[in-house]
């Protein structure tokens, strides 16, 4: 898909790797209406793009009001947006049953729910197009389930069963439905708990820049799916054919999650445990 002279909307473009991306778009030759909740990030990356390439909506996209507001920009638009790139999402690390269930709801809502409800109500707008495209920036979490992230890889998970299941139902038209899964990327996303579990680990991690390009490309390729880095492609693969594997895998690294996963206690905390030995 040719980018120059389309609008393409952008979720997340103030995130770490939507700012790179915003940049990338514009350079292909797109305009972008940039989209997050925060009206000083969204102004200086439009500051920092060519004239006249981006403007910006302010929308909380887990919100109807949000998205209603960001349609209605998507359709005073010049010309209409033919690209829809899902690029925001809420990061979550920790412990499982530590998790506060509000910060749950909320993540599904904003990974997944969102996206879904966005591409549903942008479509008929995007089918105005002869070629159009939804992008939907996944996760390697979303091929391969890791302890210490269960709501985020099950946002992730149902984003990329999303977009494959769209992928196959229009087919047959000119809009393309597209899942690209970025690694571990060095951005804010990423708390030092998880940088500090992922050096452990050993897990390598790329520049924002470098993985904005490597999107651009696969929009502009067309492609149904990417998964960026390797040995990512080969263990996500391996997690689909024979999970049992990637289980003993990481059953040997959980120690390690768990030590980086557990929240830190407060005083209090620390108080309450120690009470009884004290006594
Ligand atoms: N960084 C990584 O290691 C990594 C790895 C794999 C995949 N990814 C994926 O890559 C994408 C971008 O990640 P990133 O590293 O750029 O994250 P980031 O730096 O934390 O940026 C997140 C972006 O999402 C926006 N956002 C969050 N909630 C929103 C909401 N309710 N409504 C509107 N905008 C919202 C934020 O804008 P405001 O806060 O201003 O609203 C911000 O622009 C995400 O889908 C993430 O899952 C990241």
């Amino acid at each position: 898909m040719e980018l120059a002279g389309r609008t393409v909307i952008l979720t997340g473009a103030s995130g770490g790797i939507g700012q790179p991306l915003c940049a990338a778009l514009v350079a292909a030759g797109a305009r972008v209406l940039a989209v997050g909740r925060d009206e000083a990030k969204l102004r200086r990356v439009a500051q920092d793009m060519p004239a006249g390439s981006t403007s910006w909506v302010v929308a909380d996209v887990a919100t109807e009001d949000g998205r209603a507001h960001l349609l209605r920009a998507a359709q005073a638009a010049s010309p209409l947006p033919s690209v829809l790139v899902l690029a925001h999402a809420q990061a979550a690390f920790g412990l499982f049953e530590e998790q506060d269930p509000v910060d749950m709801d909320r993540l599904v809502q904003t990974n997944l729910v969102a996206p879904m409800l966005l591409a549903h109500a942008l479509l008929p707008l995007l089918r105005t197009h002869a070629s159009a495209a939804v992008v939907v920036v996944g996760s390697t979490f979303g091929s391969l389930a890791f302890p210490g992230f269960a709501a985020y890889s099950a946002s992730k998970f149902g984003l990329r069963g999303l977009t494959e299941a769209l992928a196959r139902e229009y087919a047959d038209t000119g809009l393309r439905f597209q899942y690209l899964s970025p690694r571990a990327t060095r951005t804010p996303f990423n708390t030092p708990a998880v940088d500090a579990l992922n050096a452990e680990l050993k897990v390598s991690s790329d520049v924002p820049a470098e993985v904005a390009r490597q999107l651009v490309a696969a929009i502009v390729q067309g492609r149904s799916r990417m998964q960026i880095g390797w040995p990512e492609k080969l263990f996500a693969r391996i997690n689909g054919l024979v999970p049992g594997l990637v289980d003993r895998n990481l059953r040997n690294s959980l120690p390690i999650v768990r030590r980086h996963a557990r929240r830190p206690r407060s005083s209090t905390e620390e108080n309450i445990h120690h009470e009884p030995r004290l006594r």
